[in-house]
């Protein structure tokens, strides 16, 4: 069997191939399906110091080749998150990633703290895409020193290793990379979605009650795929794909491209087996050209 292993920094995850923050529930809402332990891990739906009810519906619409959501970041909170989520992904192996978001630094810290204080996460992954309160609102993710300020901030707050997920709506990202790693980052992860609409022409209205929506799903892969690869080339810290990823060969795209491991979304609420069905497929693609999953990281670059 091939070695389907990839270190992420100081990390080594079993396989490259993890879900995607708000596409996989708390990871437990999956377990009729396969087993989740499997996976490379897990990323919590994004997790907030307070328990968050999101936005009205309609919350979600379909588009071509996609998807708009306005969840408006609903989550049970980071409190009951450790103490009645984490106990039972601990007792199931699952490698946990903590997505999390808020509009301040010092609330971003008082997550991270904790969250130290619990066994059994991996890693943290900082949702920057997401206003700074006491900035006049500016997305933490589309101003370099913003985004520098929160890592920095994380990073003191925590032993864990700390990841950074890009908007893609940020002017220069490999600016905002470069940042993030400069203020001790341990791994990028490459997009988020990006603010599209929908209207329903019947009716004359706009399908989400919050108007705007995160665009996500396979239409989105093109542009995820140029962004992992400029990151890529603008960081040394490890960079971790996702948007649109829905097949194996999609998740070997993103690897050759310089991503270490992927991360699936949208493809989870198709088939609820799609990252388990793209992981079996990248060992077979190993097994038959004969190589590791880590020798695939940045070969067409
Ligand atoms: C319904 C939904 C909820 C999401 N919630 C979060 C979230 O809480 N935190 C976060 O960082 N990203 C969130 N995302 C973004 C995804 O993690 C991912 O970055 C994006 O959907 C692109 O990947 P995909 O095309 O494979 O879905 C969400 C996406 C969707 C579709």
């Amino acid at each position: 069997m091939s070695d389907q292993s990839v270190a992420v920094g100081s990390l080594v995850l079993k396989n490259p191939v993890l879900t995607a923050s708000g596409c996989f529930g708390y990871g437990l809402e999956y377990d009729d399906f396969y087993d989740v332990a499997l996976l490379g891990g897990i990323c919590t739906k994004g997790l907030s110091l307070h328990p968050r009810l999101g936005n009205k519906p309609a919350r979600i619409a379909e588009t071509p080749g996609g998807m708009l959501n306005a969840i408006g970041l609903a989550n049970v909170g980071v409190e009951a998150f450790c103490t009645e989520k984490l106990p039972k992904l601990r007792e199931r192996g699952v490698t946990v990633v903590a997505n999390i978001f808020a509009s301040s630094v010092e609330d971003f810290v008082a997550i991270a703290e904790r969250l130290e204080r619990e066994d059994g996460i991996l890693a943290i992954e900082l949702n920057v895409s997401c206003p700074n309160v006491t900035h006049g609102g500016i997305e933490f993710g589309k101003d370099p020193r913003m985004c520098a300020e929160v890592t920095r901030a994380v990073k003191a707050a925590t032993r864990l290793p700390v990841w950074v997920k890009m908007s893609p709506e940020a002017g220069d990202i490999a600016g905002v990379a470069r940042a993030s790693e400069d203020a001790g980052a341990d791994a990028i992860t490459a997009i988020n979605t990006i603010r599209g609409m929908s209207i329903d022409v019947e009716q004359k209205k706009l399908r989400l009650h919050n108007r705007t929506g995160g665009f996500s799903g396979p239409a989105l892969r093109p542009i995820a795929l140029r962004i992992v690869w400029e990151i890529a080339g603008a960081v040394s810290i490890p960079v971790i794909a996702i948007g649109g990823i829905s097949t194996t060969r999609d998740a070997v795209e993103f690897l050759l491209a310089g991503a270490t491991a992927v991360q699936v979304g949208t493809a989870n609420f198709v088939d609820p087996c799609a990252s388990k069905r793209i992981l079996d497929g990248l060992r077979a693609h190993c097994e038959k050209n004969g190589v590791t999953a880590a020798a695939l990281v940045g070969a067409a670059r």
